[in-house]
């Protein structure tokens, strides 16, 4: 099925799909939302077996009463549902976490302690910074998969390393590393795989067990469960041989004075009452995307991302950024810079003037930002001295656009069109800069807010 056609002519997926949202200078639009990277809206059968779940919420494991049964049966079954989703091992461990920044820095504290770890500089920070506190490496960013392949295996064969970590795919450019080949060279140096699925996960089918992934950490929230839970799936040795992530309740088997007897599995390193909603919820999400069929939506993305593409590379002025050639797999996701505007002010006017949204800044992988802006170590040592004094705005970066389940054709027109407007005839209203932060936003801004629930504070 496509779903080139018009908005409404297909049952959107996502819940707030249509969401009309105010204008400058005046009227409103269906919301445009090419944000599916940063966050992705909750799957309609997520929140309808949320709003039927949630009668059957109480507390899971220890629970004497029937709703404890039901809802400890329902989180186990999530396990479950995610184990398969991203088809891991039968004795694989699956540990509920809050997203994937807790799932990588629960298992960079799980590390033995000789394991050496190298990554490379075109990471996130989520799987960057975790390591430092490591033996790690951080290889410079390839010019080309096979390059990546190259450096990898050098540095595996100068010193080995317990575990290599690596992006599924790129949340700034959208590349996807050649896995199974890097799978390949671990296999042959006796390292560890560590897969950042945060954006894999909602954009390709993965198989662990049969790509030999070892460790695949992702976020409900970017899968289109946004309550709060990830995950950390993988080989259990080292994880119920490490120190439990949290102490407390539900991690232990005895305590006495002056001793504890921690478990194994998952419950080791999920202390505390484990966010129950969350993880039924992730659980739907991999059941309904699977229903749903990962290849399908694969072929669905491809013809999406090729027409954006197109498009982008027509909009006058417009730079698109990428590490590897365009030919290489991407996911739905570009980032971009328009000539003679700041980014934040390319993402303000969109949002303002046409209804769009998307992200701009650095998005959480500076290394790789700076690498693709060509920012030298005098620029990138001055943009941090600014930033020590309070002044954020010339601290480089993009505008990012992203694709998801309900994203289609006239959404990347709308994103080109307005784009090309931008570049050719200037904005319509009026934007103010915060040096401080950073940031563009218009000025004045009369748009109103919505009317949400009671009990329900904004504070703007
Ligand atoms: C590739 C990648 N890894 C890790 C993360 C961190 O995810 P979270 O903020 O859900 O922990 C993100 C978030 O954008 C990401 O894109």
């Amino acid at each position: 099925m496509t779903r080139a056609g018009a908005k409404g002519a297909v049952r959107p997926r996502l819940i707030g799909d249509g969401t009309v949202v105010p204008l400058l200078p005046e009227g409103e639009a269906p919301y445009t939302n090419l944000d599916y990277a940063a966050s992705a809206p909750a799957l309609r059968e997520v929140a309808e077996a949320m709003a039927e779940f949630l009668p059957w919420y109480a507390s899971v494991h220890r629970g004497a009463g029937f709703k404890s049964q039901v809802a400890s049966a329902a989180y186990d079954g999530a396990r479950e549902s995610l184990r398969r989703f991203v088809g891991a091992r039968p004795d694989d461990t699956v540990v509920i976490t809050r997203h994937t920044t807790d799932a990588l820095n629960l298992i960079a504290r799980g590390l033995p302690e000789d394991a050496g770890v190298i990554t490379f500089a075109f990471e996130h920070h989520a799987n960057l910074l975790p390591w430092r506190g490591r033996r790690f490496r951080h290889l410079p960013i390839p010019p080309g998969p096979e390059e990546m392949l190259q450096a990898l295996e050098m540095a595996l064969e100068e010193e080995p390393a317990g575990l290599v970590a690596v992006t599924g795919a790129s949340n700034v450019t959208g590349e996807i590393p050649p896995l199974a080949r890097v799978k390949e060279l671990c296999r042959r140096h006796g390292a560890r795989l560590l897969v950042d699925a945060a954006q894999l996960a909602p954009h390709r089918p993965i198989d662990m067990a049969a790509t030999g992934i070892d460790y695949l950490a992702l976020s409900g929230h970017k899968l289109y469960a946004p309550y709060g839970a990830g995950a950390l799936v993988g080989r259990a040795d080292w994880l119920d041989g490490s120190p439990p992530y949290l102490q407390g309740g539900g991690a232990v088997e005895f305590v006495t004075a002056d001793g504890v007897l921690w478990k194994d599995g998952p419950d080791r390193h999920e202390a505390g009452s484990p966010n129950v909603v969350g993880a039924v919820a992730l659980g739907v999400a991999c059941e309904t995307l699977s229903a749903l069929g990962m290849p399908a939506l694969v072929a669905e993305e491809a013809e999406l991302h090729a027409q954006a593409l197109r498009r982008l590379r027509a909009v006058p002025g417009l730079t698109l950024y990428s590490t590897w050639d365009f030919e290489h797999p991407h996911i739905g996701v570009l980032t971009f810079n328009l000539r003679g505007y700041h980014h934040s002010k390319v993402a303000a006017i969109l949002s303002a003037e046409y209804g769009i949204g998307v992200r701009d800044g650095c998005f959480c992988a500076h290394p790789l930002m700076l690498h693709l802006m060509e920012v030298d170590d005098a620029q990138a040592d001055r943009v941090r001295r600014e930033i020590l004094q309070g002044r954020r705005i010339d601290v480089p970066g993009g505008v990012r656009a992203s694709l998801g389940l309900d994203s289609r054709a006239e959404d990347v027109d709308r994103l080109a069109d307005a784009l090309a407007e931008i570049s050719l005839e200037g904005p319509r209203w009026t934007y103010q800069a915060d040096d401080e932060a950073g940031t563009y936003a218009p000025s004045p801004d009369p748009r109103p807010w919505p009317q949400l629930p009671p009990g329900l504070r904004l504070i703007r």
